[in-house]
């Protein structure tokens, strides 16, 4: 009896396991189907690179343009980058968010997320949540360093917030653009200090706490609830729109930062963790089909001959009519 009872106790604490497993890592299965092309920004409703918009349209999001950088002097290889975006938009309000301003920011405008920023373990932690907190406050564009821009942004200003799609899956926030206090950005915003956990590698912690899978992870919750009104929609533009030609919006300039070898290898890493999700997912699946064997073996031991593999698993020995000194034996050595 006791080994029965034993055996009910391990397969459903490893059920247990693994529902825990899959609720845990729903939203990030769902993003591996969840493609956001309901809420494209498609070319047909874009105007030409030269005309101005079409009739009717108006702009809501308000022309401000923020960047981010640890100081004032921006690295030779960003300029040219961060020129063409000035250049072209010389009527748009130019926001440079220092290490010192964001700090400052949010200390006076959200001092209940100050602990959180500064605890955050890496720079870039920082980097990644003040874009959120200033789109959320002031609403505006906010363009990566290494963005440069290829056309007036003035179409993007039609709708009230929209991100970026990557491929294969999931939201960057590399290029962003919003409303004021946009329904995505306050949940965003909100949802950090939650989010603010240690996972050992530095790359995967940056990327589930404040990073691109953080903000895919939102994503996810924000349209999973129901219907949402056209102003409090988040339109997603896809990369054909992004940069890919001439009459795209951006172009994208690789930093020299990111020339390093270890980087190189976290780039590799985001750029396929899809593949290393199911990779986590198969050792999961692995390591339940060994504590299985395992515990097989170990009720198991020194029992007489005859250990067939039906015999070493003790869950296919009690659907099959094992006779009751079997039992037994199972009994006295659990
Ligand atoms: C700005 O930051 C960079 C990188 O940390 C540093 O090399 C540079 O000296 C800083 N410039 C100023 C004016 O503080």
């Amino acid at each position: 009896m006791l080994a029965r009872k034993s055996l009910w106790i391990f397969f459903f604490v490893n059920l247990a396991i693994v529902i825990f497993l899959v609720h845990s890592v729903w939203t990030l299965l769902s993003l591996l189907v969840v493609d956001g092309s309901s809420d494209a920004i498609s070319r047909a409703e874009l105007p030409g690179p030269n005309s101005g918009l079409p009739k009717g349209k108006q702009t809501l999001i308000p022309r401000i343009i923020h960047q981010t950088y640890v100081n004032s002097s921006i690295p030779s290889h960003w300029r040219e980058a961060q020129q063409s975006c000035l250049d072209l938009h010389e009527d748009y309000e130019y926001k440079l968010w220092t290490d010192k301003s964001s700090r400052e920011f949010i200390s006076s405008e959200y001092p209940w997320f100050l602990e959180t920023f500064d605890n955050y373990q890496f720079p870039i932690q920082r980097a990644d949540a003040i874009r959120y907190f200033v789109l959320a406050h002031y609403g505006g564009i906010y363009i990566d360093l290494d963005d440069g821009c290829n056309r007036r942004l003035d179409p993007l200003l039609t709708y009230t917030a929209w991100v970026r799609r990557t491929i294969p899956t999931g939201i960057s926030n590399d290029v962003m653009g919003s409303v004021p206090h946009h329904p995505f950005f306050l949940k965003v915003i909100d949802s950090l200090p939650r989010y603010d956990r240690s996972w050992v590698l530095p790359y995967i912690t940056v990327m589930g706490s404040t990073g691109p899978l953080f903000l895919s992870i939102i994503w996810r919750h924000y349209n999973s609830g129901g219907k949402l009104a056209d102003k409090d929609r988040l339109r997603v533009l896809f990369p054909d729109e992004y940069s890919k030609h001439s009459w795209s919006f951006f172009t994208h300039h690789m930093g020299s930062s990111w020339h390093q070898k270890d980087v190189r290898v976290i780039m590799w890493m985001g750029q396929h963790w899809v593949f290393l999700t199911v990779l986590g997912f198969s050792v999961a699946v692995l390591v339940f089909l060994c504590l299985w064997w395992a515990y097989g073996r170990l009720l198991l031991s020194g029992s007489p001959k005859g250990q067939s593999l039906r015999r070493r698993l003790p869950f296919f020995r009690r659907l099959s009519n094992s006779s009751k000194a079997e039992y037994e034996l199972l009994s006295r050595q659990a």
